[in-house]
Formats: structure tokens, sequence, C-alpha cells
């Protein structure tokens, strides 16, 4: 237990700091930032933020399907979120006769309000420290493989416990600081989420994947649901006598707007960051892994858009495809670069140099940076094997399709075109062949090779009139097998080992930055738990002599607007509606506001979040990050790293003038 104190008092050390504006902070204990944020113009109070006894804006914020962030805006349990985020709800509904993803979905009635079966929301109903408990009965003598044991033993009694038999709870321990704390989360789940409203995918998705991860941006990415409840407003299965949910709290939205320097929080669940990796680790990520992958992702995209150039029905295939593998080659060519912009690898070094010093005499310190090298050396070539299987051998459609049971037939065949698969193969697989040395490479992968005489030929066996669907399925099976069998194991026990350490390392870095009076602030990485973060409106530099303003606006698709290109065709009614300056109550000297830039600390998960002002009132919906910023999960560069939202008042004006559901502004409560 001694060991678990010092960590909480190396925790606590320099809150009152004037702080940059990293950090993910979690909600519970808010009020140790609370001085920092009413400082930088936070009017408000740690227990308006969270609290378990009143009502507070965590009630407003869910945790939106798997990977998303929502919120409520008005007392019958209206909910805003991303296009993005409902893309696949929207997409589920449409058909050739309704298609709501090309014209949009306005629902003008209640009972218009379409039901998504498997989607949930859940709110946080409290989160609560439960380090002690988790690990009651360890003793520093056991091994990893004991502790793990014990800690997933003492969770689940933990998990059961909260949960009760209440059917609607969720319950979940997760750990913090690689695992020097443990909180539990509980959450009800509403699953009766009915889709309300979402912009046809010209507005939701404008600037497609060209403008995406990049400001200037004008995406008015937001769709709109309800949740429902039993009559009694508890979560209740789908039925048609269901209630619209009353919520604890929803948000006031603050149609003022916002300007330059302002403060703003972002109140969600960002899913994953490594903010404290050793300089091995974040070097593998900017110089191996990211390169590799995004050369492999390159191959595939190249193929992908030729084709879909070419045709627009094979355009409509693969317009999803094409968005999910974009977008995280895009996102890691600008991490890649941010890292070594930053000079992250060089800085961590220097850290770790000046650690290890400070560690000589301290047991438990002294030896972490070489044992780290050791541990990273002897799983380097692995891991790029690793990213080989995934982003190449298994990238290929029919390989994955046919190797997992031919799952989501009617929509794979649908949406599949074979020729792009076909030159991803001999493209993705001749790939693998020249950069991963021979000794990984499966018996069998060498066999088919020595026995077609070379990819291509070996392509031509494998897609003849139709794909080779048990072929395909024996490639899959054989080589994720091999790597199964030989790599898996130690890939896994050697990341067991430096979650160990990095366990060690954090209380060890805490325990530096007291001895040596420094200034280094820590917070949890994020782990798809709720959390706080906060900054301004902010504008930057990208590069020299560019400044990049914090605001866009309907101007700016005006300019963007092209008939002729997918992505910035807005609809008719937009260009009549700027022609005639329809702007209604939304004008803003002489235009829309459309999006948002501001130095909050966000990653992937956020998209959805609430954006919100000084006095917890709606400005926004978080919905992306800037390129230059995106190495922000590894290191935050207060210079240039901005997260991107929508200003709340477009989609205001989207819903009132371009779709004319004023109903639904009228349920909300808008500060003027
Ligand atoms: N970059 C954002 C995120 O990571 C938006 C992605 C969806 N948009 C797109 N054009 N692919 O999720
Ligand atoms: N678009 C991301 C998401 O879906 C958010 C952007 C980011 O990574 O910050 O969560």
């Amino acid at each position: 237990m001694k060991r678990f104190a010092l960590f909480l008092l190396a925790l606590c050390a320099g809150v009152s700091v004037l702080r940059a504006d990293e950090g993910m902070w979690l909600p519970s204990e808010i009020y140790k930032n609370i001085q920092d944020m009413q400082a930088k113009g936070f009017k408000l109070t740690a227990e308006d933020i969270y609290s378990i006894n009143n009502s507070s804006l965590k009630d407003a914020v869910v945790h939106f399907g798997g990977g998303c962030t929502g919120e409520i805006i008005s007392s019958e349990g209206l909910l805003i979120t991303n296009h993005h985020c409902g893309y696949g709800q929207i997409q589920s509904h449409s058909s050739v006769e309704h298609d709501y993803l090309t014209d949009g979905f306005w629902a003008m009635t209640r009972d218009q309000e379409l039901p998504n079966p498997g989607l949930t929301v859940s709110f946080l109903e409290y989160m609560e420290d439960v380090t002690e408990q988790v690990l009651k009965g360890y003793k520093p003598t056991m091994t990893e493989e004991q502790r793990i044991a014990l800690v997933d033993k003492n969770i689940k009694a933990i998990e059961k416990k909260a949960k009760g038999d209440v059917p609607y709870l969720k319950v979940q321990v997760k750990a913090l600081y690689y695992g020097n704390v443990y909180y539990l989360y509980v959450f009800k789940v509403y699953s009766d989420v009915r889709l309300v409203g979402a912009p046809p995918s010209s507005i939701g998705k404008f600037g497609g994947d060209t403008d995406n991860w990049m400001w200037p941006r004008h995406t008015g990415d937001f769709s709109l649901f309800r949740v429902y409840a039993g009559k009694d407003n508890e979560p209740a299965e789908y039925s048609k006598d269901n209630v619209p949910y009353t919520p604890k709290r929803f948000f006031k939205i603050n149609a003022k707007g916002i300007g330059e320097g302002d403060f703003t929080m972002v109140y969600g669940f960002p899913g994953r960051t490594n903010e404290y990796l050793i300089s091995d680790a974040a070097r593998y990520t900017a110089q191996v892994s990211n390169p590799h992958k995004i050369a492999l992702r390159t191959l595939r995209l190249d193929i992908q858009n030729a084709e879909m150039a070419k045709d627009k029905a094979i355009r409509i295939k693969y317009a999803s495809k094409n968005a999910s593998v974009s977008n995280a080659w895009k996102k890691w060519q600008g991490e890649a670069k941010g890292i070594i912009k930053m000079r992250a690898v060089e800085n961590k070094e220097e850290f770790e140099a000046k650690f290890t010093e400070w560690s000589k005499g301290k047991p438990e310190y002294e030896r972490l940076v070489a044992k780290f090298h050791e541990l990273y050396s002897a799983i380097e070539e692995l891991s790029l094997v690793q990213d080989y299987q995934s982003e190449a051998l298994n990238a290929v459609e029919i390989v994955s399709f046919a190797g997992r049971g031919q799952r989501g037939a009617e929509k794979f065949w649908k949406d599949y075109h074979m020729p792009i698969d076909k030159a991803s193969f001999i493209a993705l697989y001749n790939a693998y062949n020249k950069n991963i040395a021979d000794k990984y490479k499966s018996p069998y992968f060498k066999e088919k090779l020595a026995e077609y005489g070379s990819i291509e030929k070996w392509a031509d066996a494998l897609f003849t009139e139709q794909p080779n669907l048990e072929m395909a399925a024996e490639i899959y099976k054989e080589t994720n097998k091999h790597f199964r069998e030989n790599y898996a194991p130690v890939l896994d026990s050697v990341n067991k080992e430096i979650t160990l350490l990095y366990r060690t390392y954090m209380r060890g870095m805490m325990e530096y930055n007291k001895a040596t009076r420094g200034t280094k602030v820590f917070y949890p990485d994020a782990n798809s738990t709720l959390r706080v973060a906060y900054g301004h409106v902010k504008g930057y530099s990208p590069s020299d002599a560019v400044y990049y303003t914090p605001v866009s606006s309907l101007d700016g698709i005006i300019q963007k607007d092209n008939p002729e290109i997918y992505d910035y065709n807005i609809p008719q009614k937009l260009r009549d509606l700027h022609a005639a300056k329809d702007y209604g109550q939304w004008e803003v000297n002489g235009s829309i506001p459309v999006a948002f830039i501001a130095t909050n600390h966000t990653t992937g998960g956020n998209s959805g979040s609430p954006v919100l002002d000084a006095e917890g009132n709606l400005i926004g919906v978080n919905f992306d990050r800037v390129w230059e910023g995106t190495m922000s999960d590894v290191v935050f560069d207060p210079e240039v790293c901005r997260n991107i939202s929508l200003d709340i008042r477009f989609a205001l004006f989207v819903i009132d003038r371009l779709a004319g559901a004023n109903h639904l502004i009228e349920e909300m409560e808008i500060v003027k």
C-alpha cells in the first residue's frame, strides 16, 4: 500500500499552477483542476460538472453506440451526435426509394422517428475509485500472471456487486495509469434510441475525405436521435408504447456564439491515447509502423480511387470502405510527421537519460529504461509482422470475408468489385513478400508462391470468373494460424511485461517529477471512459507564413461548392438560401458560422462530444482534429493541437431553414 500512497501523493503535486491545455481529466476529480479552469474563464464549479447527489452536466452526456459520444439537448430526450456517428443507422434506413444518406431525413412528427435495433446510449450513473478493493490480497512478490489472476477475480466481484440484478445497468472496472489506479463505472443503458434527423451527406459529410482531418473545415457533421424509455422513465426494450426519456439534465444551447479566446470544455469518451510511451515505442510508431501501414493503405486507396473514378456504381459501392481506409491512413501521416517535427523521440531519450541517472540506487527504477529497450527490441520485428498480417494479408476483402465465415454475405456481395480486390491482392501480397523476412512467412505462403511462381499467377488462380472462396478461406486460415501459433504468444507475453514496466515507470516519472520540482502534469491515458478537456477557441499556424483563423462560415461552403466534385456538391436548397441570405435568426455578420477550432485535448471517441462554454451551455459538437496536431495521442503540442467542432448555430440553421423542422428547435432551450 505504501507504493500506492506515494502514487497518489505524486499525482496531487503541482495542482494549482496554470497549465497548458493538454489533458483529459477524470470528472469525479475535476475539483483538482477547477482553479485552473476558473482562471481560464470557466464560471461554474466542480460540483456542476460532476456530482453524485445532484444533477450535473455529466447527466446530459452519453456514450453513443460503441465508440462515439452524444448529448441530450431537450427535456424530451432529444440527442445530438455526429453525422459520421449515426452513419450506420442513417444508411440502414436508406433504400432506393428513401435515400436518407443522399437526401437527409427529418421526422416531422414523433411517430416518424425511426427505431434502431442494436443501438444503445449509456448514461454514467457514478464512477468510483476502487483501487484498494481491486488490489486486495496483492503482494509485491507476486508474478504478473498471479497479479492478473487476482485482479480479475476482484474485479468480477466488484462488478457483480455493483450490478446487482438490474438488467439495464452496465458496470465496468477500468485500469488507469497502467493499473496503478482502478475505477468502477456504472451506466444506465437505454436501448430504444430513434433516428430523428440527419442532413444530406453533402452537408453532413461535406468535404469528404479530401477535407477530413483538416482545417479550414466546413462539414455539418451532426445527426439527431431521441432516447425513449418505459413509462417509469427507466430503460426498456423498443416498444411503440415507450415514451420520450425525461433526462436528469439537458444542455441549454448558446446561440450568442463564441469568439477567439473564449473558454471551451469538451465532455466525452476519448478512446485511446499513449502519452507516456518510452522513446522506443514513439520511434517505432513514427518511423516504422506508421510508414509501413501508410504505404500499404496507399496501395489500396490508389487502386480503389482509380476504379471509383471510372464508374459511379463502383464509387457508391466503395464510398464507405474507402472512407474508413482513408481515415486512419491520413491520420497516421499527420501523426508521424508531428512526432518527428516535435522531436518527441529525442526529447523522450533525453528525459530517459536523466531519469536513469536519478534512478541509480533506487532498485525499483534503476534498470527500467534498459529493460524497456530489451523488451521492445525483442518484439520490434514481430510487431511489424503483426502490422502486415492485418494491413496486408487480411486486408484483401475476399480473404477476410471467406476466412471469417462469410458473415454479412448480402451486403458483402452488394458492395464488392472483384477487379479492385484482385489488384489489391497483388499489390499487398507482393509488399508482404518483399518487406517481411522469409523466416516469418508461413510455410503455406512460401509453398503457394513456389507453386504458382508469382503473386500475379497466384492471383489468377484465386480470382477467376468468380473469386475462389475455398482458396480465400484457406489463405486466411493458414496465415493466421501460423501467426497465432508462432508469434502471438511471444507478443502477448512480452506486451504483458511491458505493461508491468509502464506501471512502475508511471510511478517513477511522478516521483522524479516531484524530486526535481518539475512542472509536468499527469493525467491517465484515454481508455473510453468519461473525461473533461478544456481550453479555448484559438487559431494556429500550420506552416511558415500561414495563419488559420478559428471560425469557418457558410461563405466558405459556397467557395468550395462545385457540382462537378462529389465531395463538394451541396444541395441546391443551400445555394438558394445563401443567395437569398435567408438566414433567419441565425445570421452572424452577414453569414452563418459553420465550424471552429479550439485547444481542447481530444481523440477518436470524442466524436459527437458536447463542446461547452464558460457557463456550461452547448456551443458546438466535436468531430475531428487538425492534421498537424494528430500526434496529440502521443505528444501534445499546444502550438498546433486543435480539436474541430461544428458550431451549433450551423446545425440550428440547417434544422430550421433547410429542413423546416422548427418543432425540434422549439423543444430546445436556446440562450440568446
Ligand atoms: N476524422 C474523423 C474521425 O476520425 C471523421 C471521420 C469520418 N469522415 C470521413 N470523411 N471519413 O473519426
Ligand atoms: N473523428 C474522430 C472520432 O470519430 C474524432 C477525431 C479525433 O480523433 O480527434 O472520434
